[in-house]
């Protein structure tokens, strides 16, 4: 089940093939209680979960991730942990593509290049008295991309002259990741909100939306200081979080 990696990285679990690296990060808090982060990592995955109950097509040299991360700050930081989350991959994404105006954060968590998906996170919170874990599942396209009918996709190697692999975009994104999460305060998620609205794909722009079942459209103005996002329409000033409001990609 395990190779060669964990022995190099005590801290990574790497798995060549498991239904989802989310969904191992699970069962592991099932039975133990770690005090620091610990990373999953799989080859492939035979059932990625991507967010809202979709599916992340998880083929071979691409990256699947999972980091389970002790929760030991003020849990309403926590909204704003998707965007420490978002603008860590777009950092690491722009250490190989560079930081061309092509990368974009497409609130909540989504990376895209040109306007295809290049990456996704799926953020899964388990809260049981005073344990309090969250896991961060990460999924960037490496060397190829799915051909999918709901949105484009791309991948990094697709930019790139020289080629990268699965293990240098996971080895950047892990430090990171760790480094932002070290210092995860009030005060950093100010940075990261900024940080977030200078790279925001659509931002002072017109957005389609669906949000309770009902298709609208208005202004993306800005990020609020929990991570949520205001739209103005005519008649109002809306502040959703992720979990009430999906972004149309057309
Ligand atoms: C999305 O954009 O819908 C989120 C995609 C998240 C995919 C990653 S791949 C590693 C981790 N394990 C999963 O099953 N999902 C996340």
């Amino acid at each position: 089940m395990h190779n060669n990696f964990t022995k190099t990285y005590p801290d990574v679990q790497h798995y060549t093939s498991i239904d989802s690296t989310n969904a191992e990060a699970q069962r592991y808090l099932e039975k133990n209680n770690p005090k620091d982060l610990l990373w999953f990592l799989a080859d492939e995955q035979e059932a990625g979960k991507g967010r809202m109950g979709s599916e992340w097509v998880s083929n071979k040299g691409n990256l699947f991730c999972s980091l389970i991360c002790p929760i030991n700050w003020d849990l309403k930081l926590l909204p704003m942990l998707s965007g420490l989350v978002a603008v860590t991959i777009h950092e690491t994404l722009s250490q190989f593509i560079g930081s061309s105006n092509l990368l974009k954060i497409k609130w909540p968590n989504d990376i895209l290049i040109n306007d295809s998906k290049i990456s996704g996170a799926l953020i899964e919170n388990i809260i049981n008295g005073a344990n309090k874990y969250t896991i961060i599942g990460i999924g960037i396209n490496v060397i190829s991309s799915p051909n999918l009918d709901i949105y484009k996709t791309s991948h990094i190697n697709k930019h790139l002259e020289n080629h990268t692999d699965v293990n240098e975009v996971f080895l950047k994104l892990k430090n990171n990741l760790e480094n932002r999460l070290l210092i995860f305060s009030y005060k950093s998620a100010a940075i990261i909100r900024e940080e977030m609205l200078r790279n925001a794909w659509k931002i002072n722009e017109k957005i389609n939306y669906i949000s309770n079942s009902i298709e609208d459209s208005g202004i993306f103005v800005n990020i609020s200081d929990d991570y949520e996002i205001i739209i103005r329409t005519d008649t109002s000033l809306t502040k959703l979080n992720s979990g009430e409001l999906k972004i149309i990609r057309n």
